[in-house]
């Protein structure tokens, strides 16, 4: 890339501080001084492992803590007032690490039944409910690997996934189960279905060679002692796919020794304590819910809240208010929805117990920011991270004052800076990538059999490059400028253009298509997509609209495009490749710069 200095716009001249008291009752009270002293090694000693050389996630979550302090305390809170067939009254569950303990070993002595082994793949495709969490931590007790995927994904998108980590497994509802094309997945041998009023009907065997066990039967059969299967820290966690600006999207497969980056992170950057009641909005499809909605809080000890159902405003209200949260870790996208439904509905509910708050996933705008300390009282603080850095590493911290639109400073033990093509630092205030140095506890382990993926992230010697360009201020914070690739942040989520130009064009109408994020009020961007037609279409909004419903039913609904524009044809290099820049400056109107590599 071009190193530029950064534009006027993106220096905050008067940068707009936020202040804290000098003496703050903070996890971590002095950020310089925690970063002087800073060793991973003695972090290393908070866990069991580091002494019994025994090593399982999910004993360091909920089995220590159920043999102490844990035994009555509530792990996990699960609200989901929506009415369905099993449960008329909606549900309103807690659960104790003592509780967890159990289930999850009946789930884990479940799938040992089944044969599944340790590193085994297995996906869980389920709403966000108890059994999610249940089935995440019984797999983890066997030591498979869970591959949990969003409810929202569609038939393609599970396909792709299924196929590529060779699941041998999946957990779902016999709802979901009509999105998994079954016939096109060889490594499946089991389903565990979740029945929902009526019994499942869990055949023994489908003419595919596939098992269908009813999860509910199996459950109540199995024992409620299993003790987890010991490995080492350099065993699989947990792969989460994500996209990139290229092919499908990849398998980012963390190692068990993350959980060293979850803890600390959760201790200085969430600022968890005992007595907190924390509640992280992300699902575990996306690895905030995982990192941070399972690993960090747990191994704390912390008490969780799960919010089950769709978005909707007043209900997140009264989920604060009805467990008292005190930390709240959410994103923009959130931010900005709550704050259009209005001002006059957070009236009606009191957020006096929340003591702090941190966002993830794209940039927090000023404005948001502002609208939410307003309406709470409390600033959120930014955390930059991304599935592959499976951690927070550049962040805001609850002890120390920061600038309104900065991303913050790098995680203590941590070192993120801003860099030109060869690697080298580069002065205040000029755009360059984004890079982490390497070897923070819980960088990605591999891109699931993928190693020239894996190697491009790491092409700059000694840097882990992000994707991402930013700048570094003379004070020292790092402000987050933009993507380097094509890659779309919508409401949050990383859709990759490549796979929803591949369901575009499946639609009979469809000749070619080009896929951009278009900047956007509300989600930060919308997918935008430049669709060519084959002969014998017309060019109608009645076309838009099925080919939009067209890839929420293939692909997933946030991976639709909202916006479609017919051209005559999608822009490509001589090679093949779309020229996304040429069809994001046609939908701003802008100058198209240099075309000397399109097609003619
Ligand atoms: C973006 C997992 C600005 C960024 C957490 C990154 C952010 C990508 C921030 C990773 C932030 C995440 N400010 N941008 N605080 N946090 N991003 O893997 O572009 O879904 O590379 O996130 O999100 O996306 P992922």
């Amino acid at each position: 890339m071009a190193i530029k200095t950064a534009p006027a716009s993106f220096v905050q001249k008067t940068s707009e501080w936020v202040r804290k008291p000098k003496r703050i009752d903070a996890n971590m009270p002095d950020y310089a001084k925690a970063c002087k002293n800073f060793k991973w090694k003695n972090v290393e000693k908070e866990f069991d492992w580091s002494r019994t050389k025994k090593v399982n996630i999910v004993h360091e979550m909920i089995d220590r803590h159920a043999a102490g302090i844990g035994k009555n305390r509530v792990a996990l809170y699960f609200w989901d007032p929506t009415p369905s067939a099993l449960y008329p009254k909606g549900r309103d569950e807690k659960y104790t690490f003592m509780d967890l303990k159990k289930e999850s070993s009946r789930f884990g002595g479940v799938l040992k039944k089944y044969k599944i082994k340790k590193q085994d793949r297995v996906a869980v495709f389920l709403p966000r409910t108890p059994e999610l969490y249940i089935s995440i931590l019984g797999l983890h007790r066997i030591g498979a690997i869970p591959v949990p995927l969003f409810e929202a994904f569609m038939e393609a998108a599970i396909e792709d996934r299924l196929s590529d980590s060779e699941a041998a497994a999946i957990v779902t509802t016999k709802s979901l189960l009509k999105r998994v094309p079954l016939g096109k997945l060889p490594h499946l041998k089991h389903i565990f279905i979740l029945a929902e009023g009526e019994a499942s009907q869990a055949n023994d065997e489908t003419s595919l060679n596939i098992q269908m066990h009813d999860y509910h039967q199996e459950m109540e059969q199995a024992s409620t002692q299993l003790e987890p299967i010991w490995m080492t820290v350099n065993d699989g966690l947990v792969i989460h796919y994500t996209s990139g600006s290229t092919g499908k999207s990849k398998g980012v497969l963390h190692r068990q020794y993350a959980m060293v980056g979850h803890y600390q992170t959760s201790k200085w950057v969430l600022d968890l304590r005992q007595d907190d009641v924390y509640w992280c909005t992300a699902d575990p499809g996306w690895v905030t819910g995982t990192s941070y909605g399972i690993y960090g809080p747990w191994t704390l000890g912390i008490s969780s809240v799960v919010l089950g159902g769709r978005f909707q405003p007043e209900r997140w209200y009264q989920a604060i208010e009805k467990y008292q949260v005190s930390v709240w870790y959410s994103a923009p996208t959130a931010f900005r929805m709550l704050m259009s439904h209005g001002e006059a509905s957070t009236k009606k509910y009191s957020f006096k117990s929340l003591r702090h708050i941190c966002s993830v996933g794209e940039p927090l705008n000023p404005e948001a920011l502002r609208w939410v300390r307003k309406v709470t009282g409390v600033a959120p603080h930014e955390t930059w991270w991304m599935t592959e850095t499976g951690m927070q590493i550049i962040c805001n911290y609850r002890s120390g004052d920061f600038k309104i639109g900065a991303t913050g400073k790098p995680f203590p033990g941590t070192y993120a800076s801003v860099v030109d093509d060869a690697g080298k630092e580069l002065p205040p205030n000029t755009l360059g990538h984004l890079v982490v140095r390497t070897g923070w506890p819980s960088m990605m382990k591999e891109i699931w059999k993928n190693k020239p993926k894996f190697d491009e992230y790491f092409r700059i010697k000694g840097w882990y490059l992000s994707g991402d360009t930013a700048y570094k201020d003379k004070d020292g914070f790092i402000w987050f400028a933009g993507r380097e690739d094509d890659v779309i942040k919508t409401a949050g989520e990383r859709v990759g253009p490549f796979e929803v130009e591949s369901a575009l064009v499946q639609h009979p109408a469809v000749a070619e298509a080009g896929v951009i994020g278009k900047p956007d009020k509300l989600r930060g961007h919308i997918i935008k997509a430049f669709i060519s037609l084959r002969s014998g279409f017309g060019a109608s909004d009645n076309l838009k609209k099925e080919i939009s419903e067209f890839v929420r039913k293939n692909l997933a609904a946030h991976a639709a495009p909202r916006e479609i524009e017919f051209c005559e044809r999608v822009p490509k290099t001589r090679s093949g490749k779309i020229m996304r820049r040429v069809l994001r400056a046609w939908d701003q109107g802008l100058p198209v710069g240099d075309i000397s590599t399109m097609e003619e």
